[in-house]
């Protein structure tokens, strides 16, 4: 009986946009091809608080924490068992701030600009983006596989001492970046 009375509501409106001259479709259609560049930008934001959002947890929390635990055999099991699973959500908001990335490049015409020196904070956020590339797609999984492997050539703690130094070091650039990727933009740097 509701689905039915939905049914018909949906026809009605159907038929009146269609009488008065639009199609829903078409409306709708229009619609995300108008938006295009701010949907992709909004995509490229959501992936990036997801992904550098991440990051900041693991460098300024989760490190510092674990670092901390009496329980030194577990300290790389944990940080193990979060990072490899942060690292699945990492590759994925990473290639999603690509592709809308580039997307809006191409959408902007912005090509020229990567040859530019005004647009350094372009060249930054593909600095920063090939960066985690490297490290999410070849270092981590052919060379690393699992940081807990340090551990068991006796290494332990201070292993987690360089992540951090390392982990500090990408989120300080990712931060940079952000920021001037922002004023650059709105049009604040040129
Ligand atoms: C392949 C890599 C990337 C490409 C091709 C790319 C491309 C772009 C483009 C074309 C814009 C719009 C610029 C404009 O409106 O004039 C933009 C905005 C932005 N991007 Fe990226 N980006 C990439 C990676 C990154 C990374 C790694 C970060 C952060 C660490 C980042 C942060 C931002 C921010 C904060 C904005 C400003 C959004 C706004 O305020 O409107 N991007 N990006």
């Amino acid at each position: 009986m509701v689905r039915g009375v939905l049914v018909a509501l949906v026809e009605v409106n159907y038929w009146y946009f269609k009488l008065a001259g639009y199609d829903l479709l078409r409306l709708l259609g229009g619609y995300l091809n108008m938006n295009e560049l701010a949907i992709a930008r909004a995509i490229h934001i959501l992936s990036i608080v997801i992904w550098i959002g991440g990051v900041a947890f693991v460098t300024m929390v989760l490190i510092p924490v674990i670092r901390q635990s009496p329980y030194k055999h577990d300290q790389m099991e944990i940080f193990n068992g979060i990072e490899n699973r942060f690292a699945f959500i990492a590759r994925f908001t990473v290639l999603l701030a690509g592709i809308s990335g580039f997307y809006m490049v191409y959408q902007l015409s912005a090509w020229q600009r990567f040859s530019d020196a005004r647009y350094f904070w372009m060249h930054a956020m593909v600095f920063i983006w090939l960066m985690f590339i490297f490290a999410l797609f070849v270092i981590e999984p052919f060379f690393i596989k699992n940081h807990g492997r340090l551990i068991k050539d006796g290494n332990g703690i201070s292993d987690l001492k360089k992540t951090q130094t390392v982990h500090a070091v990408i989120f300080i650039l990712s931060v940079i970046t952000i920021f001037i990727s922002v004023l650059g933009a709105h049009g604040v740097l040129n």
